[in-house]
């Protein structure tokens, strides 16, 4: 097995809380890796341990098998790792196209340098229509990302993942914001997208259908820990995950929908 990203012993405590604890992870190169758990489980906290945006209390995060739990955060990117947020990272009073175009160039092979060569800029400029094509959101090109509608700026957030050259995409609740019935086509386009790009990608998603329709393997979290991994269907028909969780989980889901 291929194994791109990988936590041993990973942990987290905030005070007495053990909000991540002990947490073995596999994600396989290429999949689609989901991580479900009820809220405070501990899914946010474990992205910000594999995106370097906090330290670990105890354990390793290793990339193709190199450890890289001591590297500093401005070097996530470089080392190919991606993250989009629950806060929005779009730059709002600019344009959707030079969103994705400072993408591209922030991770581009001179991004120090003052004066580039103009074909490079021109690499940038390709690689940021190219990816606004693969999301449809050509024809939002020259508006400004704030004026977007909510279910383009989450497109225009996976754009942004796009351009960049990265190999693994942290994912937490990308659908946050989208009404229900368009979920599953945001889904899809993601699903359609990575495997073009041949990316891979680690994911919090809430929306049991889409997880078990597009997931190659899932984590279940609860209270810190792994209670359970495997494919959706080893998931669903775990009856751990079952009786602590998925119950649970549904009966949350049919109260969200209530409020939506
Ligand atoms: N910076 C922090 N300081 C203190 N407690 C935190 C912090 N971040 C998260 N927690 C706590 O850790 C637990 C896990 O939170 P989180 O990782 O956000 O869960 P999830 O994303 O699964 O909902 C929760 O009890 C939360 O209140
Ligand atoms: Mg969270």
């Amino acid at each position: 097995m291929n194994i791109i990203l990988e936590t041993r012993d990973l942990s987290r405590h905030f005070g007495g809380l053990k909000a991540v604890e002990g947490v073995n992870l596999k994600v396989k190169a290429g999949d689609l890796h989901a991580i479900i758990g009820p809220n405070g489980a501990g899914k946010t906290t474990l992205f910000n341990l594999l995106s370097k945006a906090m330290k670990p209390t105890r354990g390793q995060v290793l990339l193709r098998g190199r450890d890289i739990t001591n590297e500093p955060s401005y070097r996530t990117a470089h080392l190919g790792i991606g993250r989009s947020y629950q806060i929005t990272n779009i730059f709002p009073t600019l344009t959707v196209l030079e969103n994705v175009r400072l993408a591209a160039q922030a991770l581009g092979p001179d991004n120090f340098r003052l004066f580039r060569h103009v074909t490079q800029f021109r690499h940038y400029e390709e690689t940021a229509y190219h990816v606004l094509h693969e999301t449809g959101l050509t024809h939002s090109a020259w508006q400004l990302a704030q004026n977007l509608p909510q279910g383009d700026k989450r497109k225009l957030e996976l754009a942004i993942l796009m351009a960049q050259n990265l190999d693994i995409w942290l994912l937490d609740e990308p659908t946050s914001g989208l009404a229900g019935e368009h979920v599953p086509a945001f889904m899809e386009l993601l699903d359609r997208v990575r495997k073009q790009e041949d990316k891979t990608v680690v994911l919090v998603e809430h929306n049991m259908n889409v997880v078990m329709s597009l997931s190659d393997r899932i984590s279940v979290m609860h209270l810190g820990e792994l209670l359970a991994e495997g494919t959706p269907g080893e998931i669903a028909t775990n009856p751990t995950v079952q009786k602590a969780y998925l119950g649970e989980l549904y009966s949350n889901l049919e109260s969200d929908k209530l409020g939506d």
